[in-house]
């Protein structure tokens, strides 16, 4: 591809991560969706991503850091364009301008009107040639393969960082869809509580997820107690430095109550749907997608709770963004999906 060839832009603009595929070169950046701001003036930007994500939880007192997706919807215009920006101008380096590429970014299936409005806001003055909005459900199903143009249901369930998606696809559209203000950062939040509790030691955000990511598994397998680490934290009672031992054991324990109540929800989504679609999705069971099917024996696991099959593409994280970038870059699905009304145009 030349120096000015434009090209299709796939951005999943997620609460945990940005992620970035371009057409014929596939995924090229992951970051962090963190913006760090001067306290006093927040249009200030001192550091977006990574850099910014390195000062979580140490942030002097005239810093700030700020998510500006939250829930998977824009909470502030200004920074979330400023992400959208400096991440694609990163991602795209000195080959090319965004704005000679086509740009298709997600956007939860849970978004309100205003939130809608705020990711429009943010896209546009990003300034792409041209740029949309797609459901990040769709797009997730693009990108992992899910044949959602045949005339029968599939169920694909989106784990992120703090929004579930649950929704059923046929004929490119959405038949059915629900979405959960919760995801794999509630499993962080019980692991905090969890060694708080059963071990006096007070650990930040980053641990815990290191934690989850490092040791978390959802099955019960006899190898859990012989995996451990020694853990600096602050002691709950006294306030001071202290060293703890944890198991994955512990972890498994931990995480098992939002694990529950994901499954719950998910069994009460799937027994809410119409009897026909219901056929349609127990001979090949549920797609997993989305960063929170990384964790280990996951999909095992709601395989075992639902009493579905459960499939599980080899790089869930990346299933948005791929399938944002093999719209941007498909006239005929740019068609289709703005046809079925999971796309539109800014
Ligand atoms: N190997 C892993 N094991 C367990 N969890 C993981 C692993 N890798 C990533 N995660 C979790 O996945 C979550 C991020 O997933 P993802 O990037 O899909 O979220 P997002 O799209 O930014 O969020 P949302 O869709 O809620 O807006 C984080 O909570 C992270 O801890
Ligand atoms: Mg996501």
């Amino acid at each position: 591809m030349g120096v000015f060839s434009s090209g299709g832009v796939g951005i999943d603009l997620g609460s945990a991560n940005v992620t970035i595929c371009l057409e014929n070169e596939g995924i090229v950046l992951r970051e962090p969706s963190y913006v760090l701001t001067l306290r006093e003036d927040t249009d200030e930007i001192l550091a977006v991503g990574r850099d910014a994500r390195l000062m979580l939880g140490r942030t002097p007192k005239d810093v700030v850091l700020v998510s500006p997706i939250a829930d998977g919807a824009v909470g502030n215009i200004t920074l979330a364009t400023a992400l959208i920006q400096q991440l694609s101008d990163k991602a795209l380096g000195k080959r090319r301008a965004l704005e000679k590429n086509r740009l298709v970014v997600s956007m939860s299936q849970g978004c309100t009107r205003v939130e809608r409005t705020a990711l429009e806001d943010a896209v546009r003055t990003a300034g792409a040639r041209r740029s949309a909005l797609v459901r990040s459900s769709v797009a997730a199903a693009i990108g992992a393969g899910v044949p959602i143009e045949e005339p029968r249901g599939s169920l694909l369930v989106c784990v992120g960082g703090s929004t579930t998606d649950i929704t059923i696809l046929s004929m490119n559209g959405v038949v059915a869809a629900r979405t959960l203000r919760t995801g794999s950062l509630s499993l962080d939040e019980a692991i905090t509580r969890y060694i708080r509790r059963e071990k006096g030691l007070v650990i930040g955000q980053r641990t815990a997820e290191d934690l989850k990511i490092d040791l978390g598994n959802a099955l019960r397998t006899p190898t859990l107690m012989r995996q451990k680490v020694t853990l600096r934290g602050r002691d709950a009672a006294s306030g001071k430095p202290s060293t703890v031992e944890i198991t994955a054991a512990d972890i498994h324990n931990a995480i098992q109550p939002p694990l529950e109540a994901l499954a719950e929800n998910i069994r009460d989504a799937f027994e809410n749907i119409p009897p026909e679609l219901a056929e349609d999705i127990l001979p090949q069971g549920l797609y997993l997608s989305g960063g929170g099917a990384l964790l280990e024996g996951f999909a095992d696991r709601l395989g075992e709770m639902l009493g579905l099959r459960v499939s599980l593409g080899e790089n869930p994280q990346d299933d948005v963004a791929l399938g944002c970038c093999m719209i941007a870059s498909s006239d005929r699905l740019m068609q289709k999906l703005a046809q079925s009304g999971c796309l539109v145009e800014i």
